[in-house]
């Protein structure tokens, strides 16, 4: 049998490719638009693609930051942040919420975006997102490199104690993906996927 051929690189190396494939190899990603709030009382919200929920019990979703930007600083400074879900509708918001500004901006303000307080923390939730996280951090630390020094990237760990979502997306007690049509982040510098029925297919597992 012939043996396939790869593009096979070391990333420490180079990718050898006109675009680093990264993250579009990966791909697609939920987002983390993460809600959090200053110290000194501003509130701040932004995406990290680099994100998930990585248990089921108790809830703890994750996201990384390549450097402490506002979200990790406020993370740590309150212990707090929210998790809110990307719709199609709010895709354009979420993309005006990344913008590199400083602390003082609220990013609500600058992406046009109301705000709902936390019912058990102080972080803020954007109001029009179909579902809502209120999050505790258990943990804040940088990833390792197999040399064992920290790279500069952290990674915030957050317990989620309290879940809102709206109703128009609950159907007979099941609560359906599609419905709210969340956006999911591809590759390249601006590739999104909305997930949608077309793509929705089922397989249940073996027993
Ligand atoms: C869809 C999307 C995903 C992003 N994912 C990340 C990520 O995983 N990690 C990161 O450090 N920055 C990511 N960014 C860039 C941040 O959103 C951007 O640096 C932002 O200004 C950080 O805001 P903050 O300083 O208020 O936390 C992403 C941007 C977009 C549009």
């Amino acid at each position: 049998m012939n043996e396939r051929l790869f593009h096979s690189y070391r990333p420490a190396e180079g990718h050898g490719l006109a675009h680093d494939p990264l993250n579009s190899l990966v791909a697609p990603r939920p987002i983390g638009w993460i809600g959090s709030i200053s110290g000194a009382g501003v509130p701040n919200l932004a995406p990290y693609s680099f994100f998930n929920l990585f248990c089921y019990r108790p809830p703890i979703v994750g996201f990384s930051s390549g450097g402490e930007k506002d979200s990790v600083v406020n993370a740590r400074d309150t212990g707090e942040f929210t998790w809110n879900l990307v719709s199609r509708d709010l895709a354009e918001a979420m993309n005006a919420s990344s913008a590199s500004v400083g602390p003082e901006v609220d990013e609500f303000d600058l992406a046009g975006l109301d705000m709902l307080p936390g019912v058990d923390v102080r972080a803020p939730r954007v109001a029009a997102a179909p579902v809502q996280f209120e999050c505790k951090v258990t943990e804040i630390r940088y990833l390792k490199t197999l040399a064992g020094t920290d790279s500069s990237n952290v990674m915030v760990f957050g317990e989620v104690v309290r879940i809102h979502i709206d109703p128009a997306h609950i159907v007979e007690g099941t609560y359906r993906t599609i419905s709210a049509a969340p956006v999911a982040r591809g590759g390249g510098t601006a590739d999104y996927f909305e997930i949608g029925p077309d793509t929705l297919f089922h397989m249940t597992r073996p027993r």
